[in-house]
């Protein structure tokens, strides 16, 4: 079970059309845990909704977090309640959590946030401006006023290395490939953050410019709709490695529902295969992967899967548990 700190909302205002930032303060004067950029935090909402929120604030100011949060009605409610809370409100959250951390030793750095992505690149871009190294930072929104954070990406410390890109500007389109391109270096690295269309597009132009998947890394807010396969799509087996017993799971169940049925608890957090929190060894059997939290790479070697959407090609999972 994640430590769980108690905060109020000190700060909520808008920061764009739809999007507001809220900062958040030590409700109990209990100092908060410090944070490296690229770190998230689990929202517990009124009505027991629990989301992930970016952490977008500089990691130095250790007096408080920054979310910012946009409001999509076509979601699964989260944004919508995230909006509803006030100034004053008192709420939990977990402890910070880190899956997309800065490699320490790029020589360059490439920041590339398409829309509300921006949230966990603004912490990075911080960072990184206050370790003196060399990074640019591309924003694609849609118009000025759906930009945020504008003050700070415009007029802060960071502003020299801040290249925003509108889909309704006179600019011209953003041509990734060829910025990427224009930068590529064996220890260029490049962070990515956005809606899924985004992130496939950026990979791919990091590809054509020659950037090896190590190089590039990124994080989505939620797992792109996919139609499920066919082939693993019914059920399958689990054995419990440390008890040898097998688990029946039914096309309609997780394997985290089933084994917490059966008190073998599973820390999750976005429940669809988004923030690696469940990610578990499997010892033998091929995996289903449906998650987009595992690289390419970790997908081929089939050492870990999550079992909060994952599922199974084979009949049976050995999982390390
Ligand atoms: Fe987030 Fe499984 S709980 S990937």
């Amino acid at each position: 079970m994640l430590s769980m700190l108690n905060v109020r909302v000190e700060r909520k205002r808008k920061v764009a059309d739809e999007i507001c930032s809220f900062h958040l303060v030590s409700a109990t004067g209990e100092p908060l845990p410090p944070f490296t950029a690229g770190s998230h935090v689990d929202v517990h909402l009124p009505g027991g909704l629990v989301r992930q929120y970016s952490l977008c604030g500089d990691p130095r100011d250790s007096g408080q977090y920054v979310l910012g949060v946009l409001k999509d009605p076509a979601s699964r409610g989260g944004s919508v309640a995230m909006h509803g809370v006030e100034e004053g409100s008192e709420i939990q959250i977990s402890a910070p959590r880190n899956h997309f951390p800065i490699e320490s030793g790029a020589g360059h750095t490439v920041l590339l946030a398409g829309g509300i992505g921006v949230t966990p690149l603004m912490a990075m871009a911080q960072t990184l401006f206050a370790e003196s190294r060399s990074f640019d930072f591309h924003y694609c929104t849609r118009s000025l006023a759906r930009t945020a954070f504008r003050e700070v990406l415009l007029q802060g410390e960071i502003a020299d290395h801040v290249y925003l890109h509108l889909d309704d500007g006179d600019s011209e389109r953003f041509d990734a490939e060829a910025t990427l391109r224009h930068c590529f270096r064996p220890d260029t690295h490049v962070y990515v953050c956005g809606p899924a269309g985004f992130i496939e597009a950026m990979l791919m132009a990091a590809k054509l410019a020659g950037y090896a998947d190590s190089q590039v890394h990124r994080e989505f807010f939620a797992a792109p709709k996919v139609k499920p396969a066919v082939q693993g799509n019914g059920a399958f087996q689990v054995k419990i490695r440390s008890t040898g017993v097998v688990h029946q799971i039914l096309p309609e169940e997780t394997v985290v529902q089933v084994l917490a049925r059966h008190g073998i608890e599973i820390e999750t957090s976005c429940e669809q295969g988004v923030c690696g929190t469940c990610a578990t060894r499997v010892l033998d059997g091929v995996p289903q992967h449906r998650d987009v939290y595992l690289t390419d790479l970790e997908r081929a070697e089939n050492r870990l899967f999550t079992p909060c959407c994952s599922r199974s090609c084979s009949a049976l999972l050995v999982l390390d548990l």
